[in-house]
């Protein structure tokens, strides 16, 4: 799918899964002309486990041949772990622009009343440098509790296959944060991982079952829209975009109970890398 033609080049969205689909939907909401390529590192999944050594190695290298076999106008790395970690190897391995997810401390800080903001991410997210440099820019006057959880990222990937959820999963992610000393006060959490806002109802449930204070659930989606609207600038969109692909790397065996999912995200192709 080459492309010397500007204006079909797609933009590529990249995940270790589903979760970047959290990012595509507001951008195709803003960009409705915008061509998809969906990428989803399923032979490296899940990324939150993973050293930073391993992240490191993987995620520039499989970006750069995606953009050789793809031709994407911009790249979008729809995922708090390999972005946190990579976006600047990425940077500079791509000659195009890179779009990265970083958590919305900025925006948690902004607006929160208590001044507690939990960040629920993966392990390998919340442990990250760049996510005390976030907090400490914007989150200074804050407590920032901070949680990793494996499992709400794989709870994202059952939901979007139809499968069935267990309720314990999103109670157990939320009291993570809940716990931790002045985590009672806390009345806004990010979700610094793409696969939790797919899973926010289930979180927004836990939360009432729990009897938490509001909370308010933040992530990143809306800003990226307008990233990648910025950052195309004047170059045209197709009249008609071609159907969005989505591209899974390794073998996927449960690839067919997600068909249903990615065409309502107007992926419509599944090809492998
Ligand atoms: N969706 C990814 C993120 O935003 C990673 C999930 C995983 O593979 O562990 O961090």
């Amino acid at each position: 799918m080459q492309s010397d033609n500007h204006a079909e080049a797609p933009v590529l969205f990249f995940d270790s899964g589903v979760g970047g689909l959290s990012i595509l939907a507001p951008a195709r909401e803003l960009l409705p002309r915008m061509p998809v390529i969906y990428a989803a590192d399923r032979a490296g999944y899940p990324y939150g486990t993973k050293s930073e050594a391993e992240i490191a190695a993987r995620v520039p290298a499989l970006l750069g041949r995606l953009v050789e076999r793809y031709r994407p106008r911009i790249a979008v790395i729809a995922c708090n772990t390999a972005s946190t970690i990579a976006l600047a190897a990425v940077r500079a391995a791509l000659d195009i622009p890179v779009v990265g997810t970083v958590p919305a401390i900025k925006p948690a800080a902004l607006s929160s009343k208590t001044r507690v903001i939990g960040v629920l991410g993966t392990e390998a997210t919340v442990r990250q440098p760049y996510v005390d440099r976030l907090a400490a820019e914007h989150g200074a006057d804050c407590t920032i509790l901070r949680h990793g959880s494996a499992a709400l990222v794989a709870l994202a990937e059952a939901k979007l296959r139809g499968q069935p959820l267990d309720p314990e999963v999103a109670r157990t992610a939320l009291l993570g944060l809940i716990e931790q000393p002045d985590g009672e006060r806390m009345d806004s959490v990010v979700l610094a991982c793409t696969h939790f806002p797919l899973v926010q109802q289930e979180l927004e449930q836990a939360a009432r079952t729990l009897g938490t204070r509001p909370l308010a659930f933040l992530h990143g989606g809306e800003g990226i829209a307008r990233r990648i609207a910025y950052l195309n600038g004047d170059l045209p969109w197709p009249e008609t975009p071609a159907p969005g692909i989505a591209v899974f790397t390794g073998s996927d065996p449960d690839i067919a109970e997600l068909r249903s999912a990615l065409k309502s995200y107007g992926l419509t192709q599944i090809n492998a890398l």
